[in-house]
């Protein structure tokens, strides 16, 4: 039996590259004073209905449970974030930075890039209006990015003001009702045919030309905020990674100010990560016991991964991670089966000192446990036999090898490792 369409097996080496992901996302997010935070699973339906809106209400994996209650499977954090706010406000001091490492799902159809099960990192900034918050927020989405090596010319942070959007319709009679549908028409501009386009413009009395026109204005006009960002990013050096891009405006209803997405420079894959502004939500949520700006985003595993593995500089270290992380330390290699007892005492002694250790758990040949601790990607073997309490320590890259007691190893082993470290 296969698993369900859109949904993963993780086999060892697998959570190993998951893992690394991980790491280096929560050591990201911790430098710029992030603390961690999670929410259910399982939420009532109308959380997503009524807030995230756009083409994620038709991808809830919605259920009535036994209680009969209509449930959903989470399709993204951001309206349990600004329930869980909305009802503790008041025990944290702002601005909240919050991140979440977790899965979500969603019907979509599975393809490139697009999964029904996917984890993301959400990051989210709660209790600050200022663009410095937008900068703060875009340097750590970059910063995320450089985390795993990448650099200027393997990804762009693609920045717009839906404000710009907004101003738009308000000079055209458009009423602001009708925005999240007209939004809906520029987020999905460069994937729809564009005869399908200038059918959807038509209904609002739009022509091509005049919305063509509009995207091709430089950046300086395209809206209050970016300003500011456009300054606080070149302060901090990030200028290069960032480009301001009008067609930019999220699938998500909830948005209201700055938003951006990130992507591969050659846009061979779908978007790495998504957020933006999105002040009324809690205000919304809490029917306004609670208003807060807020500002967040989302980098999912899924793509991230892809594009990691698809460039050569990120893919070998990658896989060096992934190996280290699958890895022993140490294979105490038993070269005469009547010192097992003794082997099992300083395999246990090793074990409690924290090291990472395994061995035969039966009598094999010592070519075959060398071969084994070879295959396993072990740096060292502790060789154990005849010569009892003296054991051999090899290092297997070299070859180089030494006798000492067992009762030396530890602090032996401390020693090359902090070698190993400073080189
Ligand atoms: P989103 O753009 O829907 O935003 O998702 C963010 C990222 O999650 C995407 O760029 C993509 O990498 C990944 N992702 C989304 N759907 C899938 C899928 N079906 N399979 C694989 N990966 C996927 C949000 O979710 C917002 N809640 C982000 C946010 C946080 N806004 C403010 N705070």
């Amino acid at each position: 039996m296969q698993t369900l369409p859109g949904f993963r097996d993780f086999y060892p080496a697998d959570c190993a590259a998951r893992r690394c992901v991980f790491d280096t996302w929560r050591e990201v997010a911790r430098r710029y004073g992030f603390v961690e935070m999670d929410g259910p699973t399982l939420e009532p339906v109308e959380l997503y209905k009524k807030k995230s809106g756009g083409e994620l209400v038709g991808q809830l994996f919605d259920f009535v449970d036994k209680g009969e209650r209509h449930v959903a499977l989470r399709p993204e954090m951001t309206p349990t974030l600004a329930r869980m706010v909305a009802a503790k406000e008041r025990e944290f001091k702002k601005p909240l930075k919050w991140f979440s490492i977790a899965n979500y799902f969603r019907y979509e159809k599975q393809q490139k890039g697009r999964l029904r099960e996917f984890t993301q990192l959400n990051c989210d900034l709660i209790g600050e209006a200022s663009p410095a918050a937008d900068a703060e927020m875009i340097a750590l989405a970059i910063d995320l990015m450089r985390g795993f090596g990448l650099g200027a010319e393997d990804f762009v942070v693609r920045v717009n003001d839906r404000n710009a959007w907004m101003q738009f319709l308000a000079a055209r009679n458009i009423a602001a009702e009708r925005a999240p549908d007209f939004l809906q028409i520029i987020d999905k501009l460069e994937r729809e045919e564009p005869g399908v386009t200038t059918k959807k413009l038509a209904d609002y009395n739009l022509t091509r030309v005049e919305l063509d026109d509009f995207l091709a204005r430089p950046p300086a006009e395209l809206g209050g905020a970016l300003g500011p960002l456009a300054a606080d990013l070149e302060a901090r050096g990030l200028r290069e990674f960032v480009e301001f891009d009008p067609k930019i405006v999220r699938g998500l209803a909830y948005y209201t100010g700055v938003v951006f997405e990130i992507f591969d420079r050659p846009r061979k894959f779908r978007a790495l990560a998504g957020g933006g502004r999105y002040d009324n939500l809690i205000a919304t949520l809490s029917d306004n016991a609670v208003d807060l700006p807020a500002l967040g985003f989302a980098v999912g595993d899924v793509v991230l991964l892809e594009l990691l593995r698809a460039l050569p500089h990120t893919a070998a270290k990658l896989a060096a991670a992934t190996r280290a992380a699958g890895s022993p330390e140490l294979y105490v290699v038993i070269a005469d089966e009547t010192f097992r007892p003794q082997a099992l005492g300083l395999i246990r002694a090793l074990r409690d000192a924290g090291r990472r250790v395994d061995f035969s758990l039966t009598a094999a040949k010592v070519g075959k446990q060398f071969q084994t601790a070879e295959t396993l990607g072990a740096t060292h073997a502790v060789v154990l036999g005849a010569e009892w309490p003296q054991v051999k320590l090899k290092t297997l890259a070299t070859r180089a090898e030494e006798t000492l007691s067992h009762i030396e190893l530890p602090a032996r082993l401390s020693r090359s490792n902090a070698a190993a470290r400073a080189t």
